[in-house]
């Protein structure tokens, strides 16, 4: 595996990188964690939801996970409060930890709203396009759009580690 130290003003974390990362995202959960949320949309989650899931299980924690629409129109306030009432529903509580599985638009609306929940709490960036897995999971910005423009509303926050595995850039519809 490769392993890139990041070091951020508030603290240092791991970009992991390797061909099966999918599956073995349960090391990257800290002892701690209360739950487990993962945060993707239908297309990835159709894709890659059973692969992490099952791995995940074998942390023996509690696993919610949440859908959202497609689309950088989608990345908006309102996304953010479905996740928000998804999260207080299940009381996941400052020791739960989010799992942003997607691109950009997956990887910056789940740091917004894992910046601001409870006033912060963990995330992991499992980054599957090219551009996550390059630029948008690591540097810590993240946010969302208002109608007067994008990227308005955000929080510099890192994620307490990148996983990435390379395989899942197979399913790209590069075209
Ligand atoms: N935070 C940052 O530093 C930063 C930097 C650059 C860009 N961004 C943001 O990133 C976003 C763009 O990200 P993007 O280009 O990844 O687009 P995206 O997140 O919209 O993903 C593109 C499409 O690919 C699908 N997809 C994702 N992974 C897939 C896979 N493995 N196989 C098949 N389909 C897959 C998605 O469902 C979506 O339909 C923008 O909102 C931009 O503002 C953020």
């Amino acid at each position: 595996m490769n392993i890139i130290n990041v070091k951020a003003s508030s603290g240092t974390y791991q970009i992991n990188i390797n061909s099966s990362r999918l599956d073995h995202l349960h090391t990257a959960i800290p002892e701690d964690t209360t739950s487990i949320v993962i945060i993707s949309n239908n297309k990835i989650n159709n894709l890659y939801g059973t692969r992490a899931k099952f791995a995940l299980s074998k942390t023996g924690l509690p696993q919610y996970e949440i859908e959202i629409p497609d689309g950088e129109m989608h990345k908006n306030l309102n996304t953010v409060k479905q996740i928000f009432d998804y999260l207080l529903q299940k009381r996941v509580d400052r020791k739960g930890v989010l799992i942003a599985m997607g691109g950009g638009v997956i990887g910056d609306i789940t740091g917004f709203a894992a910046s601001t929940y409870l006033r912060g709490i963990r995330f992991i960036q499992v980054p599957t396009t090219l551009l996550s897995q390059v630029d948008s999971s690591v540097g810590g910005k993240t946010g969302v759009n208002h109608e007067m423009g994008k990227n308005m509303i955000g929080t510099f926050y890192q994620p307490i580690s990148v996983e990435i595995d390379i395989n899942v850039l197979d399913t790209l519809d590069f075209s």
